[in-house]
This record gives structure tokens, C-alpha cells and sequence, in this order.
């Protein structure tokens, strides 16, 4: 039976809707202290952008050609060709992500909800990181959807217009 001794995950997800509100969100999520892996980096133009807030960036892509353009374009940034779904060969780049970004084409949509929920789960579990950040529509209004039950008399439901997205 589950206790309070049970492990539980830290990782914060944040969900984001297109490339906008993603690369928006670096200078909030992101600080000179973390070391950040970004999964689905294709040319590196966001991982770029994540390099000028931290201290390391590793960007990653399934695509060969994509890494080797990346590699290109942004020589000074490290990028690998790395299958997101093979996180034992995620562990092997041998760091310690703080922060992770993932935008995966195929996988922000309401019939992959579940598949981006357990590949998040698998990386929060196996690096720990403070947060992942998604580009994933589905999951942004999943998470605004979902609403923590708290036990006591100040819990109060919230009003029907702060229940629509
Ligand atoms: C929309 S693009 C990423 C754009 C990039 N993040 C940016 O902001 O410029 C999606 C990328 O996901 C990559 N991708 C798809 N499946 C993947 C997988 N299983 N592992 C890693 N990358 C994957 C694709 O090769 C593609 O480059």
C-alpha cells in the first residue's frame, strides 16, 4: 500500500503550446547554474537560445541530418544524435540535466498524451531534473485541467470561469 515513504517525483512539467510559448519560457525556467539536455533539437535554433541563459547545453535529435547541420550552423553548442525512447544511451552523454526540453514532432498531440506523460515520467525519474519543459498542446491543457485535491476547510472550488482554459 502506498505511504508517505513512497518515492515521489520533484520534476515540475511545463507545458507549452508552439514554438513561441517553448522558447519563451527559457529565461524563466532556465539560469546560468543548470546543465540542460534539449530533446528533439532538429537545427539547434532553440537550443541556441537555451545556451545563452545556463552553463551547458547538450541539444539531441533522432535525425542524423539534423545534427549535422546543427553541429554547422552553431559549432561552439555539443549536439548527438540520440533516440529519446533509448534513455540508457541518454545516460551515457554522462550529465547530470537539471533542466530538460523536450519538442518531439509526432508526440505534442491528444493521441500521443499518453506516450509524452510516460516518456516524461521515465526521464524525471532516471535525471531528476527540477523541470521539464514540453512543447505539447495536449499536455498544456491536460495540466490546466487538472486541479489537486486539498483536504481542510480552506479549500475552496474554484469558480466555473477560472475552470475554462
Ligand atoms: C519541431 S522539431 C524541433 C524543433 C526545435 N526544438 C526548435 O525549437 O527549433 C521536432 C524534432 O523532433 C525530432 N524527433 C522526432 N522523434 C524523435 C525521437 N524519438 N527522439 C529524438 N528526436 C526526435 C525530429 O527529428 C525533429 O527534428
Amino acid at each position: 500500500m502506498a505511504n508517505e515513504k513512497q518515492f515521489r517525483l520533484k520534476t515540475k512539467f511545463v507545458g507549452t503550446r508552439g514554438v513561441k510559448e517553448y522558447r519563451e519560457s527559457i529565461s524563466t525556467w532556465v539560469n546560468e547554474n543548470d546543465v540542460v539536455l534539449e530533446i528533439g533539437c532538429e537545427w539547434g535554433t532553440t537550443t541556441v537560445q537555451i545556451a545563452q541563459h545556463c552553463g551547458e547545453v547538450i541539444g539531441t535529435d533522432v535525425s542524423r541530418d539534423c545534427i549535422e547541420r546543427a553541429r554547422q550552423r552553431h559549432p561552439d553548442i555539443r549536439f548527438e544524435i540520440l533516440d529519446a525512447f533509448d534513455v540508457r544511451a541518454a545516460l551515457s552523454i554522462g550529465k547530470q540535466f537539471t533542466k530538460i526540453y523536450v519538442d518531439m514532432s509526432g508526440l505534442s498531440g491528444y493521441r500521443s498524451l499518453l506516450d509524452m506523460i510516460s516518456l516524461l515520467t521515465m526521464y524525471a525519474t532516471v535525471f531528476r531534473p527540477e523541470a521539464i519543459i514540453v512543447k505539447s498542446g495536449a499536455l498544456k491543457h491536460f495540466a490546466s485541467n487538472c486541479i489537486p485535491w486539498r483536504s481542510g476547510k480552506s479549500y475552496t472550488k474554484p469558480k466555473d470561469t477560472e475552470l475554462v482554459d
